[in-house]
């Protein structure tokens, strides 16, 4: 019996970290109590059942100690379809001196990303993405110079992203899309970067050829209102993998060299981009769309390896190359989209038989359309261009 009693001391002690080694540092307790304050789980989520703060904090789920220091907080039930936390983040999240790592889950979180952030010096992986963040990118957020990866992506965010940011050392992942950010796009000197995407904002003005490192691998500015040229932009970004500029008012000629990049997903459409297009080899990029620009000259054959190629709503002119239809018979290409140009003619028969996972459109061309198949609604019920509008294009 007296035995027992001894031993059941010795946890007792244990548990409430008599042995000073697994005593989580004061700061970090309280902070990590302010934190749980302002936030809760949202019904059907329970992360925080077992944040009990008479236990030892490094011990509750998404918390990791690095001796007596939080090192990374992984907030919320990362499980596929777990709603998440709602709440705010305490500015005592910035007493968190040795953090490296925070996330949080998609929920409903609101209000502004505390300044005090910025005080977790050894932030590298901040993520929190898919909630309601209102407000501004602290400027102070520029201080966190060992930052990595910033994912803001799929909240309210306002106002400009900040300068400091393009300036962070060892930043190599920025993903702020889908938020309400205006103003321009600030230079990114940092050599490591490799993805950017701030797809879905408000941002305005023009890009330079120095705003991005050649280092980019991924880089998407769709939906946004940016202007100008971006040919001497592109021709040094060669390690792009996937280039989506789509839906902006860009406007200049798209070099040649860009078609030649190791890219799987080219997306131009709907700018105001006009000149030829003129790979300079045969273009092995699976998707490219060209589509809702002002394109002009005739198609280049060296487009013929493209499985889903959009060149629709442009100025093309002339003959479609006969690789095309080779292409298309053999189910090469999965997507051809020819509609609303001012092509005149393609080699096919009447009676060829077109694949059925493919699909081509060629309506509204300076042509009879030699085949009847079916176009997306869009492309509207005119089958041929009016010859008034062939006629002054030629002219
Ligand atoms: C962009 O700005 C306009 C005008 O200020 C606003 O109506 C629109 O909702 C904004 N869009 C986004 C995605 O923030
Ligand atoms: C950005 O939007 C805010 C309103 O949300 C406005 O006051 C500010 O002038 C805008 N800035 C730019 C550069 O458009």
């Amino acid at each position: 019996m007296k035995c027992a009693t001894l031993i059941w001391v010795l946890l007792f002690l244990l548990r409430f970290g008599l042995f000073v080694d697994s005593m989580i540092d004061p700061v970090d307790f309280l902070a990590l109590q302010a934190i749980r304050k302002s936030l809760d789980d949202l019904p059907g989520s329970n992360f925080f059942d077992s944040w009990d703060f008479t236990a030892d904090p490094c011990t509750f789920s998404g918390v990791y100690c690095d001796g007596d220091k939080v090192i990374a907080l992984n907030l919320g039930d990362s499980r596929a379809g777990s709603p998440g936390l709602s709440g705010r983040i305490d500015p005592a999240i910035g007493k968190l001196s040795s953090l490296t790592e925070l996330s949080i889950v998609p929920g409903r979180i609101m209000g502004s990303l505390p300044n005090t952030i910025s005080h977790s010096k050894n932030l590298r992986f901040l993520a929190i993405s898919r909630n309601f963040i209102s407000g501004k990118i602290p400027t102070s957020l520029g201080e966190l110079r060992r930052l990595r990866t910033l994912d803001l992506s799929y909240n309210q965010l306002t106002g400009s992203i900040p300068i400091s940011i393009g300036s962070l050392p060892e930043l190599t992942n920025l993903i702020l899309c889908h938020n309400h950010f205006n103003g321009t796009i600030p230079r990114f000197e940092t050599q490591s970067l490799t993805r950017i995407d701030l797809k879905r904002n408000n941002l305005t003005g023009v890009i330079s050829p120095v705003t991005f490192p050649v280092s980019l691998q991924y880089l998407s500015l769709a939906w946004n209102q940016l202007t100008g040229p971006v040919n001497r932009v592109l021709i040094r970004l060669n390690q792009l993998s996937y280039l989506d500029l789509s839906l902006n008012r860009f406007t200049g000629v798209i070099p040649g060299q860009v078609f030649g990049f190791p890219i799987t997903n080219l997306q131009l459409q709907r700018n105001y981009f006009y000149g030829l297009v003129q790979p300079a080899n045969q273009v092995t990029i699976p998707t490219v769309d060209l589509s809702y620009n002002r394109f002009t000259g005739e198609i280049s054959p060296l487009l013929s390896n493209v499985q889903n190629l959009y060149l629709n709503n442009n100025r093309f002119t002339g003959r479609v190359p006969v690789s095309f239809v080779d292409r298309l018979l053999s189910s090469s290409i999965q997507t051809l989209y020819l509609q609303h140009n001012f092509l005149t003619g393609i080699e096919i028969s009447p009676a060829a038989n077109i694949p059925v996972s493919s699909s081509l459109c060629l309506q509204y061309n300076c042509m009879v359309p030699p085949v009847q198949t079916p176009c997306p609604v869009k492309a509207g019920s005119q089958i041929t261009r009016p010859t008034i509008q062939c006629m002054e294009w030629r002219g």
